[in-house]
């Protein structure tokens, strides 16, 4: 597993201490404007998982989990702009505060299309916290009040992203070596 990785990008130190700021950014935004309710967080599977997992436990305030899956990929490397749910909500967002947790904004199509249909259903606000965004041409507009980290375009894997489905749990977020994808 680790020899297929070319480059280490964010160590797991890196991730757990760039997490805890995005919390703590989050909780000092939300806390006194969601009030006793909270907010909604939404998990986008399967990629966002691990990352949504030490987020919201880096967010002291009272929250909701929510998970939804959509597939835009297939196993290939290219988001394909055609997105389907998998998995909807069992939390109604009317009226609640969202924030979409997403492991990583590449051409945005995946976003773009799930905020548009969440926005429908009411929600009182609804931003995202992206745990990394790739520096893509052409990249669709996204309203993302929280970014990890910014990142270069080449595929990587760890830390819930993946390729084929492997890969998800290295602790670190690497660049896969070309070769196995190509
Ligand atoms: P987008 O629609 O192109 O923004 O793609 C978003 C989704 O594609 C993310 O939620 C990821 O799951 C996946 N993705 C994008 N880039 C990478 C990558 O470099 N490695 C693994 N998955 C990726
Ligand atoms: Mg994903």
């Amino acid at each position: 597993m680790h020899n297929d990785i070319s480059k280490i990008l964010f160590s797991e130190q890196d991730l757990a201490n760039r997490v805890r700021e995005m919390g703590e950014n989050i909780t000092a935004d939300y806390a006194a404007m969601a009030g006793p309710e909270g907010i909604v967080v939404i998990s986008i599977l399967r990629g966002g998982a691990i990352f949504t997992c030490d987020l919201v436990r880096a967010i002291d305030m009272p929250l909701e989990m929510d998970f939804m899956a959509v597939s835009s990929y297939g196993n290939g490397v290219k988001s394909s702009g055609v997105v389907r749910i998998l998995k909807d909500l069992n939390t109604d967002i009317r009226g609640r505060h969202v924030i979409i947790a997403e492991d990583i904004i590449d051409s945005g199509l995946t976003l773009k299309y799930l905020m548009q249909n969440l926005q429908s259903r009411g929600p009182a606000s609804m931003t995202v916290a992206a745990l990394m965004k790739k520096n893509t041409e052409n990249q669709a507009d996204i309203e993302c009040r929280y970014v990890g980290f910014e990142c270069p375009d080449e595929f990587i894997v760890g830390y819930g992203l993946d390729y084929a489905e492997r890969y998800r749990n290295l602790p670190y977020i690497g660049v896969l070596k070309p070769e196995i994808y190509q």
